[in-house]
């Protein structure tokens, strides 16, 4: 052999020997505990060029919007969940400041002290259905300076409806600490983020939220309260219309015919109806890290068992916690698919997750914490059918906690588990339940200080 040509080779085999460790690292690399990779992607994200991520993330994003045919969502959703997944791994790599709670929204903002410089960075923090909804991200900021309501049809700047209205995109934050007294619902346009982080501010004693007919709403960091009856009047829809209204339920979030919205870090209780509804035909909704109490009918997914429409129906529903003073429907559904994960169920009277109309309910990684009563100790309700059709449900549980006598009855062929794992959303274990909801609820947010 000639001497260049040896060369070549000791060149080629210390090239292939170099190939082959990194792919051994990389292997290495996506076999370590989830903990760990966290940790391994977050000091990873530091050397890329984070513009060119989030260009390329955005992009991806803006261009997403489809809602699936709804005779085919069973079939979309699985793949969907599993690209969606892929996402929040990619989106991750932007967060510098991981609690290290196992909260994969929070993760991705919360422990960053300087949260409020880069407001509009939540947007890109969101998980599961509802993860697209990018509020008012690419518009302006707005600052809700005046918490009265006296003129529903012609309200004034610096109110929060004269916000709401807008056709523009807005990124809505408040002056102080507030409590708004809404006389008629909040009707909402498409493209508004309500950010009440760094203030108190609460939404009680009156109306309450409206999002009908929209897309692209964030809610985050509300306390919303002993919302009332209220309606049969006019009321502003967008500049330039006002619409008579009937009456409305008393609902804290209501969200119809409207898909691309989340329910993030809000702290709901005592109203006249549901605390968040979600009917007539909404799709592609979050509802994360909320805290529920004194309540009774707390979640209602789908319209009603004549309204098929609902089968086009997508939500998550995680990092939540249900506490003391509930009773029922943490959700109640009917047609659509539904993701229950991670949520600490530590209070409910008569059921927890209950359901008409073939739904589709898959519940992963919860903890559910039956009540003393000892005729109230499944977690599952199946509304006004016969077994034999509901057994052809699909509910399934998956590594669910079940605690002081709780039980879930599952149904559907989805009970194998080879199906089951083809839908593989992030879902932490159970025990790690306590800590991924610890801080529920809306936070208490300061400059310069991490949210607690
Ligand atoms: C990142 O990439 C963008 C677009 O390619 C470029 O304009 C910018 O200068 C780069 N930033 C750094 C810090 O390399
Ligand atoms: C996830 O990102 C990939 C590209 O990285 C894109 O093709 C896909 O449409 C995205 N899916 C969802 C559900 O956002
Ligand atoms: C939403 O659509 C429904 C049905 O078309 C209609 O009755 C309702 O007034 C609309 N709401 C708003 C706020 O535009
Ligand atoms: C709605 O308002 C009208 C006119 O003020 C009144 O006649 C009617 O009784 C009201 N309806 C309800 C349900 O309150």
């Amino acid at each position: 052999m000639a001497p260049s040509s040896q060369k070549l080779t000791s060149a080629s085999c210390f090239v292939l020997i170099f190939f082959i460790f990194v792919v051994c690292f990389l292997t290495w690399n996506k076999e370590v505990s989830p903990s760990r990779k966290l940790k391994t992607e977050d000091s990873h994200s530091q050397s890329f060029n984070i513009s060119t991520i989030a260009t390329r993330l955005h992009g991806v994003e803006l261009n997403e919007h489809a809602v699936p045919d709804p005779d085919k969502v069973a079939h979309e959703v699985a793949a969907l969940i599993q690209m969606s997944e892929q996402n929040i791994t990619a989106r991750r790599k932007l967060g510098f400041f991981s609690c290290g709670n196992g909260n994969l929204i929070d993760d991705c903002w919360r422990c960053d002290p300087n949260w409020y410089k880069k407001r509009k960075h939540l947007a890109d923090c969101g998980i599961g259905f509802g993860s697209k909804a990018i509020g008012g991200r690419d518009g302006r900021y707005y600052v809700v300076t005046d918490p009265s309501d006296e003129d529903v049809v012609d309200p004034k700047l610096g109110t929060l409806r004269y916000a709401v209205i807008q056709v523009e995109p807005l990124w809505i934050i408040f002056k102080r600490d507030m409590v708004i007294r809404l006389k008629e619902e909040l009707i909402m346009n498409s493209m508004k983020t309500i950010d009440a982080r760094g203030a108190n501010v609460h939404i009680a004693n009156g109306a309450c939220i409206t999002i009908q007919n929209i897309t692209n709403v964030i809610i985050h960091g509300l306390h919303i309260h002993d919302c009332k009856i209220t309606g049969n009047t006019s009321v502003i829809t967008s500049p330039s219309h006002y619409e008579l209204r009937d009456m409305a339920d008393g609902d804290g979030i209501n969200i119809f015919g409207s898909s691309h919205n989340w329910i993030d870090h809000n702290s709901l209780s005592n109203c006249a109806d549901g605390l968040v509804d979600v009917v007539s035909g909404s799709t592609a909704i979050t509802i994360s890290n909320n805290h529920f109490t004194h309540h009774n009918e707390v979640m209602l997914l789908g319209h009603a068992d004549s309204y098929t429409r609902d089968k086009l129906m997508q939500v998550t529903i995680a990092y939540n916690h249900f506490r003391e003073g509930l009773k029922q429907r943490m959700p109640r559904c009917r047609y659509g698919y539904f993701h229950v994960v991670n949520n600490d169920y530590t209070h409910w009277e008569m059921y927890a997750i209950g359901g008409s109309a073939n739904p589709t309910i898959i519940s992963q990684g919860n903890r559910y914490a039956a009540p003393k009563n000892r005729f109230a100790k499944e977690v599952t309700k199946r509304v006004g059918t016969e077994e034999n059709e509901w057994k052809k449900w699909n509910w399934r549980s998956e590594n669910d906690l079940l605690v002081n006598g709780a039980f879930f009855t599952p149904s559907g062929d989805g009970a194998s588990a080879k199906k089951a794992h083809d839908l593989s959303l992030p879902a932490r274990p159970a025990s790690m339940v306590d800590s991924i909801t610890a801080t529920a609820g809306a936070l208490g947010c300061r400059r310069g200080k991490r949210c607690y």
